[in-house]
């Protein structure tokens, strides 16, 4: 198994390219199950999740290429049964319900299970397929959807834990094909739901009110192949963002859309960053040591949970005492125990990180458990004195484009071993 091992006390330099954002890149790659019609997607990242959905699109009977960045995707027909091995790999595989239902009018689909950050529940995604008029059960832990036809209707799919990102876009993709209006109250409002939006008003939907929490859709017979290009990935350019601060380096995140990232770029200037923008991208800096902060995720335009344990290693080097609130996934700390030995001061106080400024980390081996946790490790590894080895690299490489390489190319001492 590949492991990261990183030298710290490199300042980083110089510009890194944002890549295409996976979470946007997932759903859309589904919605392309909407239509017998040939679509192209441009930007999507070359990962390890991305090659998974387009497994599971093949196996599903779509015709499937995927070369420098452009995938192609011709589903002329679609099969009803999504494989259990490729959907227990990937979570957001959930995201084929909604166009197989509204394509075929019936889907089995492996229930997803819970993951290490947390129990992940689809209920939301049933209850709303449940208000279209498609009826579900859970048999031998595959999930079983019919729907004689599709009917449109006003759906609140909040939760205690805010919106529903795949299950928005789930709702948004069946009811594309619903006869009449459909419309999604507490609809979640991040760039990448708005993003699939404009895919599926490119192939023909009528949607309006992307990236707000009411989203309305009016039902149509037909929906076509389409040109696409991806949005920057915006938790990609904050990992960097922090790579940069951490280090208190100098990166220009080429690319990167600092509008899908305000709430992020307002606590990183809360610590102290200089942080400007311009038609090339974001460009980060700090000369000085940052300062403590507090912050809590939330729903967009909060600050985004896939940031939270980013957050915590630069916090776990910055002066002062931090608390750190997640409010999406309230048991998605594992990180935190990996920190500790690198000589993180930090309690954790129900969903609170508590984390007071250590002088320094010190490095050593510690364990990914996830994608974010992992970047969160290399982050930490960075600043370390000494070296940090990071294990189990293919978490991180579900959702990071070549991240040894662009830390490499900013001066960072990493190094893939095999
Ligand atoms: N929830 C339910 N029932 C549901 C659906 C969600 O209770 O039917 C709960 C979840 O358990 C969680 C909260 O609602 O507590 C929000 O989960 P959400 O459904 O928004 O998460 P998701 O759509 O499955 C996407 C991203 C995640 C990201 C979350 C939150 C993709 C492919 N995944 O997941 O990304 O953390 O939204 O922003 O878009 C990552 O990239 O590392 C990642 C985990």
């Amino acid at each position: 198994m590949d492991k990261l091992v990183v030298k710290g006390g490199v300042r980083l330099k110089g510009r890194v390219a944002i890549s295409g954002s996976k979470n946007s890149a997932l759903p859309i790659l589904a919605a392309t199950l909407l239509t017998p019609e040939t679509c192209v997607i441009h930007n999507v990242p070359n990962l390890s999740d991305i090659r998974f959905m387009l497994e599971i699109l093949a196996q599903l009977g779509a015709k499937v290429s995927f070369e420098n960045g452009t995938v192609t995707v011709r589903a002329e027909k679609v099969k009803s049964e999504t494989p259990y091995d490729l959907v227990r790999k990937m979570r957001a595989s959930i995201c084929v319900l909604g166009p197989i239902i509204a394509r075929n009018g019936h889907a089995k689909i492996s229930e997803p299970g819970g993951c290490v950050i947390g129990d992940r529940p689809i209920d939301i995604h049933l209850k709303g397929l449940a208000m279209l008029g498609a009826e579900s059960r859970t048999e031998g832990g595959d999930v079983y959807v019919t729907s004689k036809e599709l009917v449109g209707k006003e759906i609140f799919l909040g939760s205690k834990f805010g919106s529903t990102v795949l299950g928005t876009d789930n709702i948004m993709m069946a009811a594309t094909r619903a006869k009449g209006l459909t419309i999604i109250e507490s609809a979640a409002c991040e760039p990448e739901v708005r993003d699939l939006a404009e895919f599926l008003r490119k192939m023909g939907a009528k949607i309006v009110g992307q990236g707000t929490r009411r989203i309305e859709i009016e039902g149509v017979e037909h929906l076509g192949g389409v040109e696409h290009t991806i949005i920057p990935d915006r938790i990609e350019a904050g990992t960097f963002m922090v790579a940069a601060l951490i280090t208190q380096g100098d990166v220009l995140l080429a690319g990167a859309d600092p509008d899908h990232m305000v709430n992020v770029i307002d606590r990183m200037k809360a610590c102290g960053a200089h942080i400007k923008s311009d038609a090339k991208g974001v460009h980060v800096s700090s000369t000085r040591k940052l300062s403590s902060i507090d912050l809590v995720t939330e729903t967009y335009p909060g600050f985004p949970t896939d940031m939270q344990a980013q957050m915590c290693a630069l916090m776990s080097v910055t002066p002062g005492i931090s608390a750190i609130t997640e409010k999406i996934f309230p048991s998605r700390f594992m990180h935190l125990s990996e920190l500790r030995r690198m000589g993180a001061m930090v309690e954790l106080e129900g969903a609170t990180a508590i984390l007071h400024g250590v002088g320094h980390l010190s490095g050593a081996p510690v364990m990914a458990s996830d994608l974010r946790a992992s970047a969160a490790l290399v982050l930490a590894g960075l600043v370390a004195r000494g070296s940090t080895e990071v294990n189990r690299v293919y978490h991180i490489d579900r959702g990071y484009e070549q991240i040894d390489e662009k830390l490499r190319n900013l001066g960072a001492e990493i190094e893939r071993v095999k």
